[in-house]
């Protein structure tokens, strides 16, 4: 097993940190989480919160939602904007009916072939809401490694391969601490590790850092030309 210097640390760092949102407890379903996943992609969680509070109170299956029409969906998505979430989630749901009986289904390839869902959601729904082990993504974790480990460019917009090996690598053996690390490297760079002003004097892990080694260099992706 590959033995990490700053795992734990960053492991005890989201115990005692981690936000206390609806999604992480125990009475979260997979549902429930698949929508969190959806909701989040490209709306901050104080918006996200309110709005999957009155989602999961009208619709707390995915049979609920699959049982009114799509424009339903849409009315009740407001103003979380990039509303054709609201419509893959209707189709989703609708999926999630006729091919898995109602049950959000477990493995990454399933939940990869459901409407809207990515590489990312997919990992992170499996990891989040069935305890697997999968490395995960976002623009969060992808910003945190990069820093942590190498203190390199990441491209924009799709993760490049290299930053899915180097994510493996990362990942503990046990699948249950898997997704505790997961979501841990994702709590660091929300709350610590932030893009513009991030809080390296409240980092946990800032003497294992490549990135404040080599003094901070730009690395938000390749330079813009003009
Ligand atoms: N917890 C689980 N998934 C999350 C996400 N995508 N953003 C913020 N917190 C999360």
């Amino acid at each position: 097993m590959n033995e990490n210097p700053y795992r734990t640390t960053v492991l005890a760092w989201y115990e005692r940190n981690a936000r206390d949102l609806p999604w992480r407890t125990e009475s979260a379903t997979p549902w429930s989480i698949l929508v969190s996943e959806i909701m989040l992609q490209q709306t901050p969680v104080v918006r996200v919160l309110p709005a999957w509070e009155a989602w999961m109170r009208r619709w707390p299956t995915a049979a609920d939602l699959a049982a009114e029409p799509s424009g339903e969906a849409v009315r009740m998505w407001n103003r979380l904007g990039y509303p054709r979430r609201a419509l893959n989630l209707h189709a989703c749901a609708t999926a999630i009916v006729e091919r898995h009986g109602g049950n959000v289904p477990e493995t990454h390839a399933e939940l990869l072939a459901l409407p809207g869902v990515g590489v990312y959601t997919s990992a992170a729904v499996a990891s989040f809401a069935f305890g697997q082990r999968h490395a995960i993504l976002d623009t969060n974790v992808r910003r945190v490694l990069a820093r942590l480990e190498t203190g390199i460019e990441y491209p924009p917009k799709a993760p490049a391969k290299a930053e899915f090996a180097l994510a493996e690598s990362l990942l503990p053996e046990e699948p249950a601490v898997a997704a505790r690390w997961g979501v841990a490297v994702m709590e660091l760079g929300a709350l610590v590790c932030t893009a513009r002003s991030p809080a390296c004097g409240s980092c946990p892990v800032i003497a294992d850092c490549a990135w404040v080694l080599a003094g901070k260099p730009p690395h938000d992706g390749p330079p813009r030309r003009g």
